[in-house]
């Protein structure tokens, strides 16, 4: 049995973020274990970016000053999420091993000065890192205040560099075993690029105009493989070490560079970073997306690795979190399944790049108004923890992605470059959040037996098992939901013979898939009872088709928008986010789902997590939310009969 997040948690939720000591006098550090205290930390992350503190030159070991906080978090009960450093290599390793650089594809080189300026296929770098992560794990494998290891940091290079190049070739050899495979799986009868000797194989570097998506594509996925390699190399040495301490690494929000359902599986804890805009409106939505996939990912508790005590420092302008705000965000996380919430960082810098990044201390220091909220949040969730650790989010929906899919349907060449596949699965998401369904993400070759309904926003990649999949669903009681743009290409993107899966357009009774109509920006189309956005279709029904929402007007007028056969609904268009909520909200209500509580004011979401119920207010007015039967408000303690009162983004987590 492999470690999980239960293990570091012990019945706990982990409060508390990363911390960088090496950026402060030592006699600091004192002061930060009494605040964390006083804030009711229980868990910190260390070393993340300390690899040239710990390593000061090529084989050299500092050890002693993380000995010494390692030694001063225990003695105050605090755990330490240790951190291998190897997402930012010393500056001397670049200087005297140029090979361990990236390149991008312009074959430029990214220097030290930043970060993450390591190359995956550098044999060098990972000799160093595998080094380093065997001396952390002997040194503190066995030290009583570690609880989780942490490898590297937000994974996410790419190198188009000569060893990237000969490691890819190695991949492809792998894959496909002889250049005849890779010519017909690239098409590369096309723009006359056949291969006659594998040493002509290149990653795909700046060209002249459009390079092959089929290379572009097999790119990504041997990215994704490296890095993970490089992952699992790291995370083969601590289990050495400490078979029964679980590893994670953090993921970025709905980020593209890894396939995370590969990666997923190969982590004992599942952990995101997550950094919505505190001035977009769909903020809060947008958490719950990336919350829905991390839990899913997880298949249980997950771990907010990273969020902001107020503002970022990435964005053109960067804006302080509402009072209140952060720890409604983080109660949020907590209903859709988080057992940790931490933050990026500790304490704010001072130099460095990242000093206008907020802190759970900012340079305001302890009285800051954002400190104050942080430290009510620590006691609020150490109330909660006992309550909610562990338990489990249920879902009778799943929204199915991708990466692969993402990665094929995101070519240079595409019909609509406006067509993005993150907006298009964020819409598809709103509709359902909106609705107070609550979503599950799964891939489309996942068992699906589970869900009442599931909705496929956009799969323009699908393998034959996922389309046998889904068909299967479908036979087997299963509601299913696709929108445009699905099972178009097979899993080399070669298009399907007429241009769309054959069994898919059978199943939704498609006869012919004419052309598409891309909408710009500002454009809609009508359809009887909705208005469609982006993308529009000419589509011929089977004779005889029932159930179809027709296109008024323009082009297409009388043509088939929606398609409905049996349980499997064809969605042409992107409809506008109340038509799509109204229209996913009657599937779901068609398949048996219902929403978490009905007649919800607009902005207050309420998520079931276990036996209690969470209701969150994302508006900025107070509402009053009708709750049948009587409960305990856990924040506060009060008795709700009937009704609860939610002040500008309050909470209430009921107990029945
Ligand atoms: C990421 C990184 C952190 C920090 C934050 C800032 O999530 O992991 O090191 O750079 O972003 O938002």
């Amino acid at each position: 049995m492999r470690p999980t997040l239960a293990d570091a948690t012990r019945g706990r939720i982990l409060f508390g973020g990363d911390y960088n000591p090496e950026q402060w006098p030592e006699e600091t550090w004192p002061e930060d274990v009494r605040l964390m205290r006083q804030a009711r930390v229980n868990s910190v992350t260390l070393g993340v970016f300390s690899w040239s503190k710990l390593e000061p030159e090529p084989g050299a070991r500092e050890f002693g000053w993380l000995d010494r906080v390692m030694d001063l978090l225990h003695e105050h009960g605090i755990g330490v999420v240790l951190a291998t450093p190897t997402s930012s290599p010393p500056p001397w390793m670049g200087r005297l091993h140029p090979d361990t650089l990236p390149r991008d594809a312009d074959g430029r080189t990214e220097w030290w000065g930043g970060r993450q300026h390591f190359s995956h296929s550098s044999a060098t770098y990972r000799r160093y890192a595998a080094a380093i992560t065997e001396d952390l794990a002997a040194r503190y494998g066995t030290h009583p205040a570690l609880t989780m290891w942490h490898i590297n940091n937000e994974y996410c290079t790419f190198d188009h560099g000569d060893e990237a190049a000969a490691a890819f070739r190695r991949w492809l050899r792998a894959k496909y075993a002889s250049l005849d495979a890779l010519n017909s799986a690239w098409g590369t009868a096309f723009w006359s690029q056949g291969y006659d000797t594998w040493d002509g194989v290149l990653p795909p570097r700046h060209v002249h105009y459009l390079k092959n998506p089929a290379q572009v594509l097999d790119f990504r996925r041997f990215t994704s493989d490296m890095l993970l390699e490089c992952f699992t190399a790291e995370r083969d040495i601590v289990r050495r070490y400490t078979p029964h301490t679980p590893v994670t690494s953090n993921f970025m929000p709905l980020w593209s560079g890894q396939d995370g359902w590969r990666w997923a599986a190969e982590e004992d804890v599942v952990s995101v970073d997550l950094y919505p805009d505190p001035r977009d409106p769909l903020g809060g939505q947008r958490g719950a997306l990336v919350q829905d996939l991390t839990r899913s990912q997880a298949r249980g508790p997950w771990m907010l690795m990273e969020q902001a005590a107020g503002p970022v420092n990435f964005r053109g302008v960067n804006h302080p979190k509402p009072r209140g705000l952060g720890r409604l965000w983080s109660l949020q996380a907590v209903a859709r399944g988080a057992d940790a919430v931490c933050y990026f960082q500790w304490r704010q810098s001072r130099q460095g790049a990242e000093k206008f990044h907020s802190g759970m201390i900012g340079h305001a220091g302890e009285g800051g108004r954002t400190h104050q909220e942080v430290r009510r949040l620590g006691s609020e969730l150490a109330e909660l923890a006992p309550e909610v650790s562990g338990s489990r989010v249920p879902a009778d929906i799943a929204v199915l992605h991708d990466w692969h899919s993402w990665w094929a349907g995101a070519h240079e060449g595409r019909p609509s470059d406006r067509v993005e596949l993150p907006d298009v699965l964020t819409a598809w998401h709103r509709a359902l959040w909106e609705a107070h369904l609550t979503t599950d993400f799964a891939h489309p070759e996942h068992d699906l037996s589970g869900y009442r309904l599931v909705v496929a926003p956009q799969l323009y990649l699908l393998t034959d098992t996922a389309v046998g999949n889904l068909l299967g669903y479908v036979r087997s009681g299963g509601t299913l939901v696709c929108g445009f743009l699905t099972g178009i290409a097979d899993e080399d993107d070669r298009v399907r013979p007429g241009g769309m899966d054959a069994r898919l357009r059978e199943l939704f009774g498609i006869r012919t898939l004419h052309e598409w109509w891309p909408l710009e920006a500002g454009e809609t189309v009508e359809c009887a009872g909705l208005r469609g956005t982006l993308w529009s279709e000419e589509i011929e029904a089977e004779p005889g088709a029932a159930d179809v929402v027709p296109y008024r007007g323009g082009e297409l007028d009388g043509m088939p928008a929606v398609l409905r056969k049996g349980r499997a609904w064809y969605v042409s268009t992107l409809p506008e986010p109340h038509d799509l909520r109204a229209l996913l909200a009657s599937v779901a209500a068609g398949a048996g789902v219902r929403p978490v509580l009905e007649g919800l004011p607009a902005g207050v979401e309420a998520v079931r997590r276990g036996e209690l119920l969470f209701l969150l207010n994302h508006g900025r007015e107070p509402v009053t939310v009708e709750v049948p039967g009587s409960h305990r408000d856990l924040l506060g303690g009060e008795k709700v009969t009937g009704s609860v009162r939610l002040g500008r983004y309050g909470a209430a987590v009921l107990r029945p």
